[in-house]
């Protein structure tokens, strides 16, 4: 029988500062950038489109002939006379017959431009012509089949690059419109930067962002934007000039047809259109502090590193980049932000280092940039990194070199089940306040439901009653087109004219919105302990596979450790061709399995699958998994190496050559009662009181508040209640899961609330 909840909030008992806890992580994947917040609608403007990109790609990507009536052109890229070095192609149409007009079209992203009815349209290109051109340009929008919603007339008028602009007024509304530039006349016109805006960008910047996106991004209120990834930020090239660099913030700013056209990691082709002047921008504009995050000349991905004696031009780039940020304008990368439109500096406390490190290179190189930065600027907070796992060889790398050079956050990773992460809500609480901070920096459980969202609401009163150990938190990743899909979940899915937020997106906007400025003492009694339950041991088939190679295992032996029997593989020595095999099928709960194991050829190693339950479902429960902990270890050819696994209850090891490589516990998930944290904001005054209700019931409990001296209670109750857990937003149902709203008054001494079952109830108090 349950006793009386209480939960008891004493709200002159301040504690620690929530700092700039919740915040948003930009990250360029998914056409995140272009083709998602930057708003362009052209895609391949310069024509810099190449197999570098993406092996599909060619310099006419997303670009169409137009020969209408009897007309004839040819149309190719040329790079002898470009418009600059940077952007060395630009587009010939060599006219041949103009019939009633030949040129070009752009398809645009998704299913074309999306047009809409009244809208001005801000089109521009750099153009020349040869002296046999003599006629206008015609620019148009229009359908799929040739119906105008817009036109103008450009004359160009010189041999020499000039830029045009036109602004163009949509007629109708259509998803799937091209963008069309056409001639009558003879002779040849070269295009290049050819771009279309709409004229409405939020908060109407020029070269601006998309308003419906940037409006959701602004409406979570994010202490702070981590930008621009990600794996982006450091695979690639270690010269800034290649194609196929790392992310170079230099190359970024200034004239868009001065940014060099850039590699993607994630498959695509970048602009850098929206680039690091816009990214502090739209930092301002939506009242978030930037966390740029910048390479340390090393790529984990490729084991391309800069030598240490040249390390001193990149750790330049993140001087320069403080300087451009917040220098004033006498100084020259402050000079430089003013002459690009912005006097006033724009401010920054933190910078990361690196994205998701492995391997001792990079620790190597991060000291020299911790060292010299700080010795420079010792406010600036430096971010140092954990890699990308939440526990094993990497992360406790990444720790160790945080405290080694007093880094003062580590930016750890961590995409998991939502039952790793109720087992892990703990996760901080023994975590030293003296010691580097915690940056959350990419974060979420795999998927876009409302129990995937309940979840991580229940783990962010975790990290909320953890800011002695948690100095900053986002979700990741952020944006996705869904044409251009490279990683899901994400938080906010778009095409070219629709948006919508997924639950996971409510609960960041609840958290961000009310998150307040310091902790109050919340605490709770009566409740049940967690429900504990019982230890299930790790059984089940056992496998041994070879990953892409080809493998041989000998001297198989399983062992129970309780009674020393032992199971003899009955082929003492087999291959494994790219394959994998059953050893054995175990209900032991304390057993070791030992074997040698060689590599024949290929590029990868050898997996054990153990507590093996659904051979379908190999090494994932219900098509989920999470990486309790991760080593690098490469395999050579040709060399035998002892492989041995213990398993104790949850508990397990492996070895290698009987030196220990994981120690790792697989917590079952336990549910607490509830989930519950409180804070003030210094501005309102206003008491915030955050419950979360994962079980299956409803929990009621009496409020108490200590230290008002008033007898009503009034507020705000924002709450996300009665979803199905497997309930999710979409374009058809963009609403479906939502946070609801509603005011209240009650006496103070008698306040019970009923948290309904599976539930996030936010209190705001005035
Ligand atoms: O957010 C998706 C990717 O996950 C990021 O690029 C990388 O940092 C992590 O592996």
């Amino acid at each position: 029988m349950n006793s009386r909840i209480v939960l008891n909030v004493d709200i002159k008992e301040k504690g620690a500062p929530l700092g700039d806890l919740f915040g948003i992580f930009f990250e360029d994947l998914n056409h995140a950038a272009d083709g998602g917040l930057y708003a362009e609608l052209v895609q391949n403007r310069s024509f810099e489109f190449d197999p570098i990109d993406n092996a599909n790609y060619h310099s006419l990507t997303s670009w169409e002939k137009v020969e209408r009536g009897v007309g004839k052109a040819k149309i190719h890229v040329e790079e002898s006379n470009p418009l600059n070095e940077r952007n060395p192609h630009y587009l010939v149409i060599d006219v041949i017959e103009p019939g009633d007009g030949v040129g070009i079209m752009n398809l645009g992203f998704n299913t074309g431009l999306p047009l809409t009815r009244g809208e001005n349209y801000k089109f521009s290109c750099y153009a020349r012509k040869d002296t046999d051109f003599d006629e206008s340009v015609k620019i148009s929008l229009e359908s799929t089949d040739g119906g105008i919603y817009a036109d103008a007339i450009v004359s160009v008028t010189s041999d020499q690059w000039t830029k045009y602009e036109v602004t163009l007024t949509a007629d109708a509304n259509d998803y799937s419109g091209r963008l069309v530039i056409t001639t009558k006349s003879k002779g040849k016109l070269y295009l290049d930067m050819v771009s279309l805006f709409p004229e409405k960008t939020f908060k109407n910047r020029t070269n601006g962002m998309r308003e419906d996106i940037s409006k959701l991004l602004a409406d979570m209120k994010p202490k702070f934007m981590r930008f621009p990834g990600g794996c982006l930020v450091h695979d690639g090239s270690l010269d800034p000039d290649a194609r196929d660099s790392m992310y170079r913030w230099k190359n970024t700013i200034g004239d868009i047809e001065q940014r060099p056209a850039r590699r993607s990691n994630w498959g695509y082709n970048q602009t850098l259109g929206l680039g690091y002047y816009e990214y502090f921008l739209l930092c301002e504009d939506i009242g978030a502090k930037p966390l740029p995050v910048l390479p340390a000349g090393y790529d984990p991905h490729h084991q391309r590193m800069v030598p240490i004696n040249e390390l001193q031009p990149w750790i330049d780039d993140a001087f320069d980049l403080i300087e451009f940020a917040r220098g004033n304008v006498s100084t020259i990368w402050g000079a430089k932000r003013a002459e690009l439109g912005h006097p006033e500096p724009f401010g920054l406390e933190y910078i990361g280092v690196g994205n998701e490190e492995v391997g001792e290179p990079f620790f190597e190189r991060y000291a020299y940039f911790h060292k010299a930065i700080k010795e420079r600027y010792l406010d600036i907070n430096i971010i140092n990194s954990s890699g990308p796992f939440a526990a094993g060889g990497e992360y406790e790398r990444g720790w160790k070199s945080a405290k080694e050079n007093k880094s003062d956050l580590v930016d750890e990773h961590y995409y998991q089940t939502p039952e790793w992460f109720l087992a892990n809500y703990h996760r901080y609480d023994n975590f030293k306040a003296d010691e580097p901070k915690v940056f959350l920096g990419e974060y979420a459980t795999w998927g876009n439901t409302y129990y995937n969202a309940l979840v991580e609401a229940a783990f962010m009163t975790g990290l909320e009653k953890n800011v002695h150990a948690v100095g900053l938190a986002c979700y990741a990743p952020m944006l996705c087109n869904v044409d251009y899909v490279n990683w899901k979940p994400d938080m906010i899915w778009f095409n070219n004219h629709e948006v919508y937020a997924s639950a996971n997106y409510y609960v960041q906007k609840l958290f961000m919105n009310h998150q307040g400025d310091n902790q109050i003492k919340i605490q709770v009694s009566g409740l049940e302990k967690p429900q504990k339950q019982k230890i299930a041991s790790i059984t089940g088939v056992i496998s041994v596979a070879a990953n892409q190679i080809s493998a041989e295992f000998s001297e198989i032996k399983l062992k129970n450790n309780d009674t020393g029997e032992e199971i003899p593989y009955d082929d003492a020595f087999f291959s494994v061709e790219a394959g994998i095999s059953r050893i054995s099928e175990t209900d032991w709960e304390n057993y070791t399995l030992s074997l040698k194991a060689k590599k024949l050829s290929g590029k990868r190693g050898f997996i054990i699958y153990f507590g093996e339950e659904d051979q379908d479902n190999r090494a994932n429960v219900n098509s989920r998994n999470s990486c309790l902990t991760q080593s690098l270890f490469a395999v050579d050819t040709d060399r035998e190496y002892k492989l041995k696994l213990e398993v104790c209850g949850r508990h397990i090891r492996t070895f290698i050559d009987g030196e220990i490589i994981n120690e790792t516990e697989d917590k079952l998930p336990v549910i607490e009662p509830l989930y519950y944290s409180a804070s003030t904001e210094n501005s309102t005054g206003d008491v915030i009181i955050k419950v979360v209700n994962v079980q299956e019931k409803p929990v009621t409990a009496q409020l108490v508040l200590e230290g008002t001296d008033s007898d009503v209670l009034t507020g705000t109750i924002f709450e996300m209640s009665g979803y199905n857990l497997c309930d999710e937003n979409s374009f058809e149902a963009p609403k479906l899961v939502v946070p609801r709203q509603k005011d209240f008054s009650v006496n103070v001494k008698d306040f019970s609330y009923e948290f309904p079952k599976q539930s996030i109830t936010i209190f705001r108090l005035f």
